[in-house]
């Protein structure tokens, strides 16, 4: 059976600043570049999708300057109709890029947060029984768009990112797949052990798969009973943004195509180590011949 794939999330225009460190609380620091990209990990993970040769729907919300992000749709292949323009301002974030690559962010929400009950009415409208829903936690109405979906009888996939206090509010229960890092899993159990993270989460909610990446130290996936362990393939960071991204569109794209799980995590786990090899979030995605070209 045909089934299509929406991912419903933010699109944000990302301002990466290169400095030596983070900067630290009361100082100025000057910054050796700064480049304006697309971003977003709605976008971002759309955009993985995309190029792991998944056909794709992206749902969101841009502002009055949002044409770039729609345009970046479009050229990656994404099916955009489902995205509205509003007044004011898109999403946009500050990422500092320090010498190690590691980042951080500041996120502007701006037109993400304004999703409504009727947008999103309208969009599920275009989806059915069986379809695929991919959601992160970077636009409002989360909770109602969980609970829709599920409605219909959508599979529901969550990267609980950033974990805030709005997840409070959803639903779990109705999660087919979560795919979390370990510092959202430590803030969505209070504990900091990996194996802990996913058999509480797998307490909590039992009928749910768990994804749990590691950065270096690799990825744990839990179903049923069955625990794997997934190592990293090893490289030098340049920059560590849309890595989460990457490796949730991989193996979802994976999952799709029925691979054996370890194979998912295998194939996600390559292409966000070839993501963290260059600078920049959505340009840094590569695309399948790229990740299987890595694997051999
Ligand atoms: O995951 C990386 C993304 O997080 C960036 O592109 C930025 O927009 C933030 O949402």
């Amino acid at each position: 059976m045909y089934m299509k794939v929406l991912c419903f999330g933010s699109l944000n225009i990302d301002y990466v600043y290169t400095v030596d460190h983070m900067v630290r609380q009361g100082e100025t620091l000057l910054s050796s570049s700064v480049t304006m990209n697309c971003g977003g990990k709605g976008l971002n993970q759309s955009v993985a999708l995309a190029r792991a040769g998944v056909s794709v729907w992206h749902a969101g919300m841009v502002g009055q300057d949002g044409k770039p992000l729609i345009d970046k749709c479009i050229s990656n292949g994404i099916n955009a109709d489902y995205i509205g323009m509003t007044q004011g301002r898109s999403g946009h974030t500050i990422i500092q890029v320090d010498k190690n690559g590691d980042n951080s962010i500041v996120l502007f929400g701006g037109a993400n947060r304004s999703i409504t009950d009727e947008f999103i009415d309208e969009v599920l409208s275009r989806f059915d029984k069986d379809d695929i829903i991919i959601l992160q936690n970077e636009i409002n109405l989360l909770d109602a768009i969980i609970e829709k979906a599920w409605k219909k009888g959508m599979t529901i996939i969550l990267n609980p990112s950033p974990y805030d206090d709005a997840l409070d509010s959803c639903d779990l229960s109705k999660v087919s797949v979560f795919i979390l890092n370990e510092i959202e899993g430590e803030q969505m159990t209070g504990s900091a052990d990996p194996g802990e993270i996913v058999s509480r989460i797998h307490q909590k909610y039992p009928s749910s798969k768990i994804v749990l990446t590691l950065g270096e130290a690799g990825s744990l996936y839990l179903d049923g009973d069955s625990i794997l362990r997934q190592s990293s393939y090893k490289v030098r960071a340049v920059d560590t943004t849309a890595a989460g991204d990457t490796f949730t569109g991989y193996f979802v794209s994976s999952l799709i195509n029925g691979e054996a799980p370890s194979a998912c995590l295998d194939k996600a786990s390559a292409a966000a180590a070839i993501t963290v090899t260059r600078p920049g979030a959505l340009d840094s995605i590569p695309v399948m011949n790229e990740v299987m070209e890595f694997q051999r």
